[in-house]
């Protein structure tokens, strides 16, 4: 307002006020009753429940139950969820021939997201949002058929073999199977590995209105199904500054590794801000303190690598990494703390998963709060699409010039 180079009243094409805010820093976009974050004082919860009394008491399955529903689930409305997701595992058979045409060394990230695209194509019965019968079946669909996609993903991109699903088995340990089984060799189950994946799921479950969440919440105030919405979350979490930064901690500290494991000059090339390093795995819009999945992850890490025997130099380097971090002023200034993804990559490692599945592993865990947002915004009757205003800073009007005279 009140500037020599634009009238900002024209420049909006309206009179009127706008409020520009990039990034959407201090722009709440949606009233929501999922989940509730106070970043100074580091605490997330559930619906109500603390992060930290789900994640050691909870499992992923009835987390995502209470994401969806709003209430915890008595011992047979889980029973019944659950039956009636396992009966939804299989992917169509065409659907499965999907994942032939992919490059072999695609990242399994756009494969997750087109074949969750193409649902839309497989079950036409369960597209219309405003059908409360047809966003069930898509919900469940969803739930069910991700992991299969997922694992199916991990296959590819190793060069093996396509498993179907076992409905005996739940849905952490099917997806355990379908990534790292043989076909007519029995899968052994590792429940250090069950219960350590089921807690990351759970620690991923939501977290409000993110760039993924907020990406689906968009896409679905057009009215577009589920399947679509949620597909557009998957391309968005898969930036290297949202759910890409998993990966990108691994990389991190295997290259701190090969350059002798010299914590303290890779800490000071990421203060030099010109070298454009940035300490992955560190810092968060919302928290500005440590993040509580953060903490609860810290200490699985631990116990997971030294059950499995698999304690190594990368755990040491980022224990040292966060050590020499948080007593330094540039990350205390900035109030720069371990995010989330921090440690969870070395627990994936640990389970067998390549640094590609990382970001995989987070969508699916982040599927139960996709599905949550995008039903309580499709419920809410207040429902308008997501239409933002802009600054318009180009040229003011010019005459078009034909190219021979340009
Ligand atoms: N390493 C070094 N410096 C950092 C880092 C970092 N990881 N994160 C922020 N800073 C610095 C910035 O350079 C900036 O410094 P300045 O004030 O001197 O210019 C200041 O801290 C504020 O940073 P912004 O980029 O403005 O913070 P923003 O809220 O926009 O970004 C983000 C948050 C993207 C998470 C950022 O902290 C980051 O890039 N972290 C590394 C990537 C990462 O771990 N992402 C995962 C996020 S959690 C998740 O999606 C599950």
């Amino acid at each position: 307002e009140g500037s020599d180079a634009y009238d900002v009243s024209k420049l909006l094409g309206q009179t009127g006020r706008v409020t520009l805010d990039p990034g959407f820093v201090n722009t709440a976009s949606c009233r929501s009753a999922i989940t509730y974050i106070d970043g100074d004082a580091g605490i997330l919860r559930y619906r109500g429940y603390p992060i930290e009394q789900l994640a050691e008491g909870s499992t992923f399955l009835e987390t995502a139950y209470l994401l969806i529903y709003g209430e915890l689930p008595t011992e047979a409305e889980l029973d019944a969820f659950d039956a009636r997701i396992r009966r939804h595992t299989l992917l169509h058979e065409d659907l499965r021939s999907f994942f032939a045409g992919f490059p072999r060394d695609a990242h399994p990230m756009p494969v997750l997201s087109s074949a969750v695209s193409a649902l839309s194509t497989f079950y036409q019965d369960s597209l219309d949002p405003f059908d409360a019968e047809q966003v069930e079946l898509s919900t469940v669909r969803l739930l069910a058929k991700l992991p299969t996609i997922a694992a199916y993903a991990h296959r590819k991109s190793m060069g093996q073999p396509l498993l179907y699903p076992d409905n005996n088995l739940s849905l952490v340990e099917n997806f355990l199977r379908m990534s790292f089984g043989f076909p007519a060799e029995p899968y052994e189950l590792d429940p250090v590995k069950v219960n350590a994946l089921d807690q990351l799921l759970v620690l991923h479950a939501d977290h409000e209105q993110n760039c993924s969440t907020s990406t689906v919440r968009m896409v679905g105030s057009s009215h577009a199904n589920l399947f679509a919405s949620v597909s557009a979350g998957i391309n968005a979490l898969f930036g290297p500054l949202h759910g890409g930064a998993n990966q990108a901690v691994l990389t991190m500290l295997e290259s701190i590794k090969a350059d002798g494991g010299d914590v303290a000059s890779f800490v000071r090339k990421v203060k030099d801000k010109d070298t454009g390093v940035r300490l992955m795995g560190f810092g968060h819009r919302v928290y500005k303190n440590y993040d509580p999945r953060a903490a609860i992850i810290k200490r699985t890490a631990d116990q997971v690598l030294e059950r499995l025997g698999q304690r190594d130099e990368l755990l040491d380097i980022a224990l040292e990494l966060e050590q020499q971090a948080l007593s330094d002023d540039y990350f205390f200034e900035r109030k720069l703390y371990p995010n989330v993804d921090f440690y969870t990559g070395l627990i994936y490692r640990a389970l067998g998963f390549p640094p590609k599945m990382f970001t995989v592993l987070f969508a699916l865990g982040r599927l139960p709060g996709w599905i949550a947002q995008w039903r309580e915004m499709i419920a809410d009757p207040d429902l308008k699409i997501a239409r933002p205003r802009q600054l318009y800073v180009g040229p003011t009007e010019r005459d078009y010039v034909p190219a021979g005279r340009r």
